[in-house]
């Protein structure tokens, strides 16, 4: 916020009206205050929207389920890093969340604890309001999917798309437990694979062969709730026309128009086929018991989670405007007027798992019922902890709780998290090596350690008052570019680009205290006004790469602007803000270092999983899947369905000549290493006495592959090669398994590798 002055050629938008004036000599004048907008800039192609931009933008609403892990919080600050860079800008910004709280998942898991679901939502809801603030993510607004605003904003959608002729209504047959009395997603069965007739695989696909297909599809299926064996019965079902020429035609005009990052065009590419073949009507309702939002007019059927989730967004957006919040954040006009606006950008962050959602029905579902459609949709990788998948079971990643209980800054995981992020859609990891290095070295060795060697001579020797700062030459040039260069990459969302700019800047402003050397300066007679000239510098440099830093780092650009006294959320001044005669405060300690012990600390894994090693009980992971049975893998307690009691029934009879038919051999294991594209498989090399073969077996959560190499086991030696996306499996080794867990079959001693076994 300044007072405009003559050197002002921009545009600036007042802060009291709104509205954007030029400044010229006549309003130089006035006393307006204003902030400055940014040029449209040339690195993010936005130039379509008048300046200010006005922004709507979510990250997606976690599941109601369990507490957050580190997977979330990853997506809240990579969000949270773009917004508070935006809103520097001088943008409009209204970010919101909320809880998902529908579906069968959390309605099983609250049963389980025997509460109702809505108690299970309520206390899920206070754990994840604790942890977001925590790491400085400034959502306006957190709401709850469980909600009248979004009741109300699902049954209008609801009735807008059947008045727009895109709601259809079958009858389907789909398994029924007979026991719960209820439909059972498909996570919730289990059986034999129909493809390659491994046991125990769920209703979708298997985790063996990789193969898709439909829960009707299994042998031997079962519930996974009561063990039961399920009946198909059939049952009205209300679809969403995706499949209809209008929407295939919408779709295409969208995703051309969108600006999406290539691999998602390429994934919807996949999914659309030529002119939609590939496409289905999308089921959007699920019979009761089901805790969602009922369909109007149609007594005991609801919509499916996935449908009402998305509508969360706005729900919480319409929370937010009639609370009166976004009026405090300049917002005047009402929740409806402002999303009639087509110059209202409206910007989803995810991660990759749920692109289908966010790309086919959620803009599909927006257009036909008569509403804004996203801008854009930001997809993110998933994070990974030292190059392992998360996972609850093996203790594989951690919560923000934990981060922050074992004494962490929360501003070292977002700077550690920008420094990796760009804008494709690529996992990221983190390493704990790497982490404690590049805080302890780059953010604290280099950027906060300007300030520290500076700013002390100022106090000390010249009364707390800078003298002209004086960039050289060289340095200068780099400064002065940086700050077109650095919002480029902050609103393409490449912070690792930008963080690698910044620490450029800072290498170069240490090296300018190094060649100038105040401590020397310092203790020389008349070197007095060197000394201040160099301070002076090196705290003017320190200024801007704390305000290129802000959106990354906000609590300490706010520190570091009090303690120098300059504004920290203001983009626009380059190096020479600060003049002769600027007061700054003493220095005081800005950041510590990462002790090496915090981070033993929060990688040791949990009690719990820590005993279960010891046991060795390999537990099989919860698969999060799309939609109904996607449990977050640090739920409070384990949404995993329950494991049967009752033991998988006895498979057809078979003639003797039926078991003749296979040729099962002893096998060695010379190697076994992981697969990178599916993390339930291990890469077996296996020797079978007169020759080597290379197989894919889906027991990763059951064993370390070093653990494997030189052991003997059980392999089906001629079953036809299968070619997978990462090669070709040429057999099946056996292992037996009920749910719980996987055991590899292991002959006696004397077995050699190659004997038949008869
Ligand atoms: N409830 C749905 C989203 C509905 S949006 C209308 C959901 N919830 S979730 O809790 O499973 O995931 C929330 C977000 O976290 C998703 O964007 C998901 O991709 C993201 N992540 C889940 N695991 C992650 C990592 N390991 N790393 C980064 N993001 C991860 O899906
Ligand atoms: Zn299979």
């Amino acid at each position: 916020m300044r007072i405009l002055s003559e050197r002002d050629t921009l545009p600036y938008q007042c802060l009291g009206c709104l509205g954007t004036i030029q400044c010229n000599k006549k309003q130089l004048k006035s006393t307006v205050t204003a902030t400055a907008i940014p040029r449209p800039n040339a690195l993010t192609g936005a130039t379509k929207f008048p300046m200010p931009r006005k922004l709507f933008v979510t990250t997606a609403l976690p599941y109601a389920n369990g507490p957050f892990h580190i997977g979330h919080i990853m997506e809240y600050i990579q969000a949270d890093i773009w917004v508070r860079f935006q809103r520097m800008q001088g943008h409009a910004v209204h970010f919101v969340c909320a809880n998902d709280a529908h579906g069968a998942p959390i309605m099983l898991n609250a049963e389980k604890q025997g509460i109702p679901p809505e108690q299970l939502v309520t206390q899920v809801s206070a754990l994840h309001n604790a942890d977001w603030p925590r790491f400085h993510i400034s959502f306006d607004h957190f709401h709850s999917t469980h909600s009248p605003e979004n009741t109300e904003l699902v049954q209008s959608t609801y009735k807008a798309l059947k008045a727009a002729k895109m709601i259809a209504s079958r009858e389907i047959e789909q398994f029924f437990d007979p026991v719960k009395g209820m439909f059972l997603p498909d996570r919730y069965i289990k059986g034999q694979c129909p493809k390659c007739g491994t046991a125990d695989q769920y209703g979708d696909s298997c985790e063996n062969c990789g193969a898709v297909y439909a829960p009707t599809d299994l042998k031997n299926p079962f519930s996974a709730l009561s063990g039961a064996k399920p009946v198909l019965k059939k049952s009205e079902h209300f679809f969403f026309k995706l499949s209809d020429k209008r929407c295939v035609q919408f779709l295409q005009k969208w995703t051309s128009e969108a600006k999406l990052q290539s691999e998602v065009v390429n994934k919807i590419a996949e999914w659309l086929g030529d002119d939609g073949k590939n496409l289905n009507d999308w089921d959007i309702s699920r019979d009761k018991p089901y805790f969602g939002i009922e369909i109007p007019d149609a007594p005991g059927k609801y919509f499916y989670v996935w449908l009402d989730a998305p509508i969360g967004y706005l729900a919480s957006l319409k929370a937010y405007f009639d609370s009166g919040k976004a009026k405090a954040n300049g917002e005047k006009r009402t929740f409806d007027e402002f999303l009639a606006d087509d110059n209202v950008e409206q910007y989803h962050f995810i991660g990759k798992d749920i692109i289908y959602f966010h790309t086919l029905f959620w803009p599909a579902m927006l257009h036909f019922a008569g509403r804004k459609v996203p801008n854009n949709v930001f997809v993110h990788g998933f994070i990974q902890i030292s190059g392992e998948k998360m996972s609850k079971s093996r203790g594989v990643g951690f919560g923000p709780t934990k981060y922050i209980d074992v004494g962490l800054n929360p501003e070292w995981l977002r700077y550690y998290i920008a420094a990796k992020l760009n804008d494709k859609v690529e996992d990221l990891d983190f390493n704990p090596d790497d982490f404690l290095t590049r805080v302890n070295s780059d953010l604290i060795g280099k950027y906060v350690n300007i300030a520290s060697r500076a700013a002390g001579f100022i106090s000390k020797k010249f009364d707390g008052k800078l003298g002209k700062p004086q960039l050289p030459k060289e340095i200068a040039t780099e400064f002065a570019g940086a700050a077109e260069e650095v919002a480029g990459y902050f609103d393409g969302r490449e912070f690792g680009k930008a963080i690698r700019k910044i620490m450029a800047l800072a290498d170069l402003a240490n090296q300018y205290v190094d060649a100038n050397k105040p401590w020397d300066l310092a203790k020389q007679e008349g070197k007095e006004a060197e000394l201040l000239t160099v301070c002076s510098t090196a705290v003017a440099m320190f200024r801007d790469l704390t305000v290129y830093l802000a959106p990354v780092l906000p609590e300490l650009a706010v520190k570091a602007g009090e303690m120098f006294n300059f504004d920290a959320l203001d983009w626009k001044s380059t190096a020479k803000a600060l003049k002769e005669g600027h007061e700054i405060k003493p220095y005081k300690h800005l950041m510590g270092r990462v002790d090496p012990k915090q981070i033993d600390a929060l990688m040791e894994p949990p009690k719990e999983v820590a005993e279960a090693a010891k046991r060795s009980e390999a537990k099989a992971d919860a698969k999060p899947a799309n939609g109904e049975a996607a449990a977050t893998e640090f739920a409070l307690q384990p949404v995993e369905p329950p494991k049967p009691i009752v033991v998988a029934p006895i498979a057809e009879t078979i003639s003797i000549d039926d078991f003749g038919r296979l040729d099962l051999r002893i096998a060695k294991i010379l190697d076994a290493e992981l697969v990178v594209e599916a993390d339930k498989l291990l890469k077996l090399t296996l020797d079978l006495g007169i020759e080597q073969r290379t197989v894919f077996a889906g027991i990763r959560s059951a064993y370390n592959p070093k653990d494997l190499v030189g052991r003997l086991t059980v392999m089906v030696a001629n079953l036809a090669p299968r070619k997978m996306r990462f090669g070709e499996s040429q057999g099946m080794v056996l292992a037996a398994g009920d749910g719980t867990g996987v055991y590899l079959l292991a002959p006696d001693a004397g077995a050699v590798p190659g004997m038949r076994i008869k």
